[in-house]
């Protein structure tokens, strides 16, 4: 059983309805963290704005979930109207569950979502003073390369196959079974 299996945690994707859950986590995000994840100091109402849009132009945001709060994220998003062959990848995870390998699962399931939606480039916008994105990208064997500060992560999925979009649609299940007793958890405290 996995670390996280024993804390009771899961890894599913967020619903449209749980942006909430999606914006709590992001303002738990410390000070760095933040900076990291956007690149730039952000206050606590562009995370709220950000947070509504969670779901805009179908992307999908794969989470890290314990006791019903979410606490580590990825996001992948589509870039242009369409899916295509390139798209872009965001990752957060709060400081007291960072190093103990929470990004480093959320991007093999990014990489496999990318993989099954046909993009074959996957782009992760970093500050290059990030060392940690750049082990796990390397653990996936991604390409790296710097631009103006910045650490674009290239990133090659394979194409899908009957075993990566079975996977994914096994996941899906699990983690619609999960939302629905989440949303529960939520019910039942709010009573
Ligand atoms: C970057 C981030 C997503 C990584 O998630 P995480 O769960 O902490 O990462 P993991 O535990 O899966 O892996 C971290 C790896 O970095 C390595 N690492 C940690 N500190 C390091 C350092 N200073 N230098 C080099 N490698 C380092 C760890 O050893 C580990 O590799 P290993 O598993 O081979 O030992 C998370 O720390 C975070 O959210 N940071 C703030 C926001 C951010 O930077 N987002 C990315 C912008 S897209």
């Amino acid at each position: 059983m996995s670390e996280y299996a024993r804390a009771g945690g899961i890894f599913r994707k967020l619903w449209p309805q749980e942006q909430m859950l999606f914006r709590d986590h992001l303002l738990r995000l410390d000070k760095a963290s933040r900076a990291m994840r956007f690149a730039h100091g952000v206050s606590d109402s562009f995370i709220e704005d950000y947070a509504s849009h969670m779901t805009d132009a179908g992307s999908t945001v794969f989470a890290y979930i314990e006791d019903g709060e979410v606490r580590a994220a990825a996001e992948l998003k589509k870039l242009g109207d369409l899916w295509g062959r390139e798209a872009e990848a965001a990752f957060s995870v709060e400081a007291a569950y960072q190093d103990h390998g929470l990004g480093t699962e959320l991007m093999g399931r990014v990489i496999r979502a990318a993989r099954n939606r046909g993009v074959n480039l996957l782009y992760m916008s970093c500050l290059a003073s990030n060392a940690k994105m750049q082990a796990i990208a390397r653990k996936h064997e991604a390409d790296l390369r710097f631009e103006l500060g910045e650490v674009i992560g290239e990133i090659v999925p394979q194409e899908p196959n009957y075993f990566s979009l079975l996977a994914e649609a096994v996941e899906d299940r699990v983690g619609f079974m999960m939302a629905v007793l989440d949303l529960q958890r939520r019910v039942v405290k709010a009573a």
